[in-house]
């Protein structure tokens, strides 16, 4: 099977498997991720097969939703493209994007090593922030069954993996834990240009949100 027929049949895979989700992690999640992937694979002179794939199968079975178990995702992924007789040195390189590209706290250290992985995990975080951002973090917190904000609930500095995922805070304190480092933590120089901007909307955004709170706004 050609490369494009791969990517096609991928495509169709993911869509019928995450069609109508609401937590933000839905198809169209994918599709943004995937165009932001080759727009940046492209300037990165990126292997494009690569980033397409791990785009394509990057939330597969996100953590989030299987007990914070990080290991199905790359399964599922290596089982369906096995399936597909992708090569196997293809198929280790997308299985090791897809365990490493999520955010997992904001004391640690993202094990991405390959530029491909760089692509993709920057592709992923540019739409966790901005106007989508937002929404999907209020979607996300929604099906958590998260308080929207609370002046009781303080931040935190995940410094594990474990204490990130067990986190029972509140959806605007994940602004403060997560959607705000990542500017700097873009790994592309395309990325951290787009990121700029989104960064800055959230932040009105923010400040919105608490003159509103506080009744400043009268
Ligand atoms: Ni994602």
């Amino acid at each position: 099977m050609d490369q494009d027929a791969v990517i096609n049949q991928t495509k169709e895979y993911v869509r019928k498997k995450l069609e109508g989700e609401s937590s933000g992690h839905d198809w169209w999640h994918i599709y943004r991720v995937w165009k932001n992937a080759l727009y940046i694979g492209k300037e990165e002179k990126a292997d494009l097969y690569i980033v397409q794939l791990s785009a394509l199968l990057h939330d597969i079975a996100d953590w989030k939703f299987h007990d914070g178990d990080d290991s199905i995702g790359p399964k599922l992924a290596r089982e369906w493209l096995e399936e597909l007789q992708v090569e196997g040195l293809v198929i280790s390189h997308v299985c090791q994007i897809i365990k490493d590209v999520s955010f997992k706290g904001a004391g640690v250290k993202s094990q991405i090593k390959t530029l491909e992985g760089m692509v993709v995990q920057d592709a992923d975080r540019l739409d966790a922030i901005g106007a989508i951002g937002i929404a999907r973090t209020f979607a996300y917190g929604g099906y958590k069954g998260r308080e929207l904000y609370s002046p009781d609930i303080k931040n935190k500095k995940h410094e594990s993996f474990d204490q990130y995922k067990n986190d029972k805070g509140t959806t605007i304190n994940h602004f403060y834990e997560k959607l705000l480092l990542l500017k700097d933590l873009m790994n592309t120089e395309i990325a951290k240009k787009i990121a700029k901007d989104r960064h800055v909307y959230m932040e009105q955004f923010l400040a919105r949100f608490f003159k509103e709170w506080n009744g400043e706004d009268y």
